[in-house]
């Protein structure tokens, strides 16, 4: 079993120090999303290239900075982009803001990430709440790092994924009349994108949206007892449901076309929290 705050406790520390605050939610920002965090008030940036071994995203969009901010009071730890299986990273490597959110004592996390729509009733441009995930192919890697089954991982998964979590969610988009899907997130491990048979078979075994992240962050953050949630910018429909050929800038185009949406979203998700 890989211990993930051992390998990196130099880091953790670094970042520790430099914490002004105790952030109540942690958010992990996903493929053109990272624009968010221009809309809360920054109290302090950590540049994560000033950290020991921290992980360079090589992914477009995706600047690496850490943010300490504010909203509605509510103290906020924002990743600005992270690092993916795909660009040859470790599995610890792409669990180290997980583990920074844990040892900073945050007591949410939530997850965005830009997918493919696979349910024949999504559009791009539509928002879902990740009910359940399918992690059978980076399942392997996950194991490595939790390893069997204690009786404390075994309480931590009955909450997995936060109902208290995913019920401020759904109120939060009734409230601001946001058309929130819900489904099955299912992890890819890229880089390229699926192929039509890929996708026929993801349909077939319930997956209703796709990609390359987040479900191994997101398990691991149950694991190490964290209220984790994630949400879905459905941003192109998987390969072979459209003609079009899939592409980082259609994503990225999306994306900024429901950013107002999904910022609304987001900041009412963050007054809703109790402080
Ligand atoms: N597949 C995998 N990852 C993605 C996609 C997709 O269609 N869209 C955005 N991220």
């Amino acid at each position: 079993m890989i211990d993930i705050s051992k390998i990196y406790s130099i880091l953790l520390s670094e970042v520790k120090r430099e914490a002004p605050f105790t952030p109540k939610l942690g958010i992990v920002l996903g493929s053109g999303l990272g624009d968010f965090a221009k809309s809360l008030q920054i109290i302090k940036t950590i540049d994560t290239e000033k950290l020991s071994d921290y992980p360079k995203s090589t992914v477009e969009g995706h600047s690496g900075k850490i943010h300490f901010a504010k909203y509605s009071d509510l103290p906020i730890l924002l990743f600005q982009g992270r690092v993916h299986f795909y660009e040859g990273y470790k599995i610890e490597e792409c669990l180290l803001p997980i583990e920074i959110v844990k040892s900073l004592n945050c007591k949410y996390l939530l997850l965005t990430n830009a997918a493919g729509g696979i349910n024949p009733f999504f559009s791009p441009g539509d928002l879902m709440l990740n009910k359940s995930f399918n992690s059978i192919f980076i399942k392997k890697e996950i194991t490595k790092v939790i390893g069997a089954a204690s009786s404390t991982t075994k309480e931590n998964f009955k909450k997995f994924p936060s109902e208290e979590l995913n019920q401020i969610i759904k109120k939060s988009a009734l409230e601001e009349k946001v058309d929130l899907k819900e489904g099955t997130y299912f992890f890819t491990s890229g880089p390229s994108y699926e192929t039509p048979s890929e996708i026929k078979m993801i349909s077939k075994v319930g997956g209703d949206a796709v990609g390359m992240s987040t479900v191994h962050e997101a398990i691991y953050a149950a694991y190490r007892g964290i209220n984790v949630s994630a949400i879905s910018c459905i941003t192109n429909l998987a390969a072979g449901i459209s003609d079009t050929k899939l592409s980082h800038e259609e994503v990225t185009q999306t994306a900024e076309k429901v950013k107002n949406k999904f910022e609304r979203l987001i900041k009412r998700i963050i007054a809703t929290i109790e402080y």
